[in-house]
């Protein structure tokens, strides 16, 4: 026996080492956690919510605000034989253009922004899935190969009215030639 603790010096021996040993552990709990924490918001915002196969983003703020100046004219540009953009922006709680009328067969590029809070702009039944972020414009293509009324709606918790942040895309049928 050895002091008033009555541990005995390979007692005090096990114990240093064994805190040494804690210690160690949960310095690497701490770094694999934060190298997971890193990890999942890398491959959130690059791989998920900006950018996918057909998707693009730039953070140019000149273009943001051009691009966020076309969406509030809230067009429908024809930019080739077969090619539309559409921009859009999402502001609590709406979608500007809110009903976007393109033909059937056509590549639509849209360009997506928010001029407020981060958005989920996402078109039912499709692919079309990114986030809109204040002052970046994301890009994602999408080719409509059936008519009918295609609902956008937020899936980014944005506040009160979050919900009923709903927008239509309606696929018309090609005119006759
Ligand atoms: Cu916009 Cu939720």
């Amino acid at each position: 026996m050895s002091g008033d603790s009555g541990m005995t010096p390979f007692d005090e021996a096990f114990h240093a080492s064994a805190e040494r040993h804690e210690r160690a552990f949960i310095v690497c709990v701490i770094v694999m956690m934060a190298l997971l924490t890193v990890a999942t918001m890398f491959y959130v915002v690059h791989d998920f919510g900006l950018v996918t196969t057909t998707q693009s983003f730039h953070s140019d703020p000149t273009a943001a605000e051009r691009e966020v100046a076309a969406a509030d004219t809230g067009r429908v540009v024809k930019t080739g034989p077969n090619s539309y953009a559409v921009h859009i922006t999402g502001k609590a709680w709406r979608w500007t253009p809110g009903v976007i009328h393109v033909p059937e067969g056509a590549e639509v590029t849209f360009y997506v922004t928010s001029s407020d809070v981060l958005h989920g702009f996402e078109i039912q039944g499709t692919p079309v899935n990114l986030t809109a972020v204040p002052g970046v414009v994301g890009t994602v293509k999408y080719t409509f190969h059936r008519t009918g009324v295609f609902r956008i709606i937020c899936n980014e918790y944005c506040g009160m009215m979050h919900h009923a942040m709903i927008g239509q895309v309606i696929v018309d049928a090609r005119a006759a030639e």
